[in-house]
């Protein structure tokens, strides 16, 4: 497995590692800073591929952040590994996830942030934002960089392949095209569609995002509003349209 890693925004990286026994690229997202911020660890078994990466552009000993949306292992299954080897590490996630996961699975207690809490880690302000069951998962959220706009999207506009770093289109299209392929998968139903889903991603798309880090797939660079927009209507076309019953 091969790990590429590209700066898609000022000081922030994105290291990619395609596997292919998934078929897609699992994307952790580092923003360089007085307080290094790691967003998604990366699975336990992929921990030395991750390393690697962050090795490439800080010392991991100084790593001081470690986010994700919500537990699962891709998003947080090394948390252990980074702790272990960061003496200064904090994960940092929702109320709900250091509550109801990640105090008890951790080796040391979260920062737990509410919605719309701000982190510090320097020059870069990451605006956190609970978006429970967006993508999925009751004790998920997102984190807005602020500064130049970034936001680290987890597996929303999922697309699967190795494709590039970075794209200027195409986005909505690839995550139509993913979302109803999924559909039929053995991986369906992945995203829920409730009362929240629609206005937690119309908030996402107010804060006007230029960058688009996703964790599965190219990262975007454009108009993020217009993006997100689209998205919640695929989903709601979609997902949102009540299955039919025989
Ligand atoms: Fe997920
Ligand atoms: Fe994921």
């Amino acid at each position: 497995m091969n790990t590429e890693v590209t700066e898609i925004a000022p000081s922030v990286y994105r290291i990619s590692t395609f596997h292919p026994d998934y078929g897609i690229q699992f994307n952790q997202f580092l923003i360089k800073d007085d307080e290094p911020f790691l967003m998604h660890t990366g699975f336990k078994k992929s921990f030395s591929v991750t390393l690697e990466g962050v090795s490439s552009i800080i010392d991991p000993s100084k790593l001081r952040w470690i986010g994700f949306s919500h537990f699962e292992s891709d998003e947080c299954g090394a948390l252990n590994e980074w702790l272990g080897i960061a003496p200064q590490a904090q994960a940092v996630c929702s109320y709900v996830g250091a509550v109801v996961s990640v105090n008890d699975f951790a080796v040391r207690p979260a920062r737990a942030l509410s919605d719309n809490e701000a982190l510090e880690i320097g020059g870069h302000r990451l605006r956190f934002l609970a978006t429970p069951h967006v993508p999925h998962s009751w004790d998920a959220g997102l984190f807005f960089e602020e500064t130049d706009r970034t936001l680290l999207c987890s597996d929303l506009f999922f697309h699967p392949g190795d494709p590039e770093p970075m794209i200027e289109s195409g986005v909505v299209e690839r995550a139509r095209e993913s979302i109803i392929a999924g559909m039929a998968g053995p991986l369906a139903k992945d995203m829920p569609y409730t009362p929240y889903t629609d206005s937690a991603l119309h908030r996402l798309a107010e804060l006007e995002p230029k960058t688009l880090a996703l964790m599965h797939g190219s990262s975007f660079r454009g108009d993020g509003r217009a993006a997100i927009i689209s998205l919640a209507e695929i989903i709601r076309e979609t997902i949102g349209k009540p299955e039919e019953t025989s």
